[in-house]
């Protein structure tokens, strides 16, 4: 008997436009788009290099407005940012005055929650990490991909209901990339979140992704959408993921393709 599932939207993005004005005149970034991420899902917006990605996620953040259409958080319109979406960025963006643990309890200092409470919560989110023993560590001691951890624990600490996840491992090499995707796999999987997250690499995207979003080229729309059923942690060079690699790359334009 099929188990009857209830699927909650958390995010919706409903006919939603951009479009910035610059002293060139009009730009259209975003058109006609549409979809949504369901409660707990790993959603991946998979697109081109400049295709709108970031401003797609800064529109779910609250950082920016749609120009038309709506974009939605459980049903209500998104006017400004809300500690139910946390964010880890495209550029590491951590306070370098501050410690690893000073980054990752801030949100719950500034909700006023007490000292002993706080760095208890931040703890469990910097151990969920990896970064036991780099507490007192500034920013500028860690690595890349040390920092990008402190930047996914800092996220996880104010428990959002979603993160926006903006291409945040494209800055590291590619070996701490596949590590660092392992680790998100790893604590995606014990601390279930709806997830949306941006990357215009291919392998990333099906390694992580429940389902797939393909963006056009800017002005970036959906182009086709991918449900990725292959059991978990995935095997990036069995002939299931290569087949589905060799798939979603073939329907995309030559200039979508990365590098
Ligand atoms: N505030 C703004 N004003 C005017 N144009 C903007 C603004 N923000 C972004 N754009 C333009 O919108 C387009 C898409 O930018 P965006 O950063 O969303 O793309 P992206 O897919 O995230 O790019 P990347 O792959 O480099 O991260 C670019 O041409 C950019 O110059
Ligand atoms: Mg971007």
């Amino acid at each position: 008997m099929e188990q009857e599932r209830k699927i909650k939207t958390i995010i919706d993005c409903v006919n939603v436009g951009k479009v910035f004005q610059t002293p060139e005149g009009e730009h259209e970034v975003v058109r006609n788009l549409n979809f949504s991420a369901e409660e707990n899902e790993f959603l991946v917006l998979f697109g081109p290099g400049q295709c709108g990605k970031t401003t797609i996620i800064n529109m779910i953040a609250g950082f920016e407005s749609a120009t038309t259409g709506k974009m939605l958080a459980d049903g209500k319109k998104i006017e400004k940012p809300d500690v139910s979406r946390g964010v880890v960025f495209q550029s590491i963006s951590l306070f370098p005055w501050m410690t690893a643990m000073q980054n990752v309890e801030y949100g719950l200092k500034i909700k006023g929650v007490n000292k002993k409470e706080r760095q208890k919560h931040a703890q469990k989110y910097i151990d969920l990490v990896g970064l036991n023993g780099f507490e007192k560590s500034f920013p500028v001691q860690l690595s890349g991909g040390m920092k990008q951890r402190v930047g996914i624990a800092r996220a996880y600490c104010n428990e959002p209901e979603v993160m926006l996840m903006d291409e945040p491992f494209g800055a590291l090499d590619a070996q701490t990339r596949y590590m660092m995707q392992e680790e998100l796999q790893r604590i995606w999987s014990s601390e279930k979140r709806t997830v949306i997250f941006v990357t215009n690499n291919i392998e990333e995207a099906i390694y992580l992704a429940d389902r797939i979003i393909v963006l056009t080229n800017c002005p970036a729309t959906v182009k086709k959408e991918y449900r990725i059923d292959l059991p978990r942690p995935r095997d990036l060079v069995s002939e299931e993921f290569l087949a589905l690699r060799k798939e979603i790359t073939g329907i995309l334009d030559s200039s979508q393709l990365e590098g």
